[in-house]
């Protein structure tokens, strides 16, 4: 669901500041993000520079601190506990980087994809039909009477996709989701994601380390010190690069609402800019010099 004309998810000054003892730590400040309704995108950065706690507020798991963020009709700042629920439920599906962490043990393949309608309160035969033709997608229809010890840790993290898209959210957001796995497996997953982009139009956010999959989807952002500061985007589809097509690469400084971009260090480094610029526009180019 959207607003007609507006993006799915839009994120505009958003701040989380998480109070430990008496330590304030800063992870979000001022983040800016916009993702189209069926886009694939992967949010890379260092560790600590606050991607899972973009997702866990994205994911509803935390609530942000001060700024606004929209997800489809959901404004995440002003949910009621009742909406919380709603939302977790229905329009987003989320999986961890620990695969043991989005499975049940005890549950076979097939309840664990089921269970997330049970506590919907979907019918019994429509959600066993519904989870089988999930586990189907993700290539383990023959699987469903398995429990998760007796499966791969690539197998599990398929489940893993089949059990977040079972209540049919518009959005799958995930953490890292092949970081346990080796290259391989990992590259299956990734495989799996942009199918499941394609096919059911799934808006998807994959949060990595990984080069591999920061290079394979249609746009990454990348998130520094809490804030969004460079994109990524590829001309061609995934699907495409498979069949061997080049693709054309090209990286952005992103300007914030208040028209703050963050320059790289090295570029800084190499003009001698500390602490002021003077910038100039010559020939319908802006041109940074050191002011100091
Ligand atoms: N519950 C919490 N309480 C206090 N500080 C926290 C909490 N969760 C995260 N932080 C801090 O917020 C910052 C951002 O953390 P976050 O987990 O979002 O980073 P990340 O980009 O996901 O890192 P990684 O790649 O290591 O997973 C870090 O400085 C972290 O120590
Ligand atoms: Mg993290």
């Amino acid at each position: 669901m959207t607003k007609s004309g507006s993006a799915y998810i839009e994120c505009s000054g958003l701040f989380k500041i998480y109070k430990a003892a008496d330590l304030e730590v800063v992870a979000l400040r001022g983040l800016e993000l916009t993702v189209q309704q069926g886009e694939i995108l992967a949010i890379v950065g260092a560790s600590g520079s606050g991607k899972s706690t973009l997702l866990n507020i994205l994911a509803g798991y935390d609530a942000p601190s001060a700024g606004t963020i929209r997800v489809g009709d959901f404004d995440l700042l002003q949910m009621t506990n009742k909406e919380v629920v709603k939302y977790r439920r229905h329009e987003v599906g989320f999986i961890w980087q620990e695969t043991s962490r989005n499975l049940f043990p005890y549950l076979t393949t097939l309840e664990n994809v089921e269970l997330p309608m049970v506590i919907a309160g979907s019918p019994k035969t429509e959600r066993k039909k519904r989870a089988q033709e999930l586990l189907d997608i993700v290539g383990l229809g023959d699987r469903s009477s398995h429990k998760p010890a007796e499966l791969s840790g690539g197998e599990q993290q398929r489940v893993a996709i089949a059990v977040g898209l079972s209540n049919k959210p518009p959005l799958l957001l995930a953490d890292e989701p092949t970081g346990e796995l080796d290259d391989q497996t990992g590259k299956e997953v990734l495989e799996l994601l942009n199918k499941v982009n394609q096919d059911l139009g799934t808006t998807i956010l994959i949060v990595t380390h990984d080069p591999a999959i920061a290079t394979s989807v249609q746009r990454a952002i990348a998130i520094k010190d809490g804030k969004t500061s460079t994109e990524t985007t590829r001309e061609v589809s995934y699907e495409r690069k498979l069949n061997g097509e080049t693709t054309n690469t090209e990286e952005f400084l992103l300007i914030d609402t208040a028209g703050s971009v963050q320059i790289p260090r090295d570029v800084l480094n190499e003009l001698n800019i500390e602490r002021k610029v003077k910038v100039d526009i010559k020939d319908g180019k802006v041109t940074l010099e050191s002011g100091d």
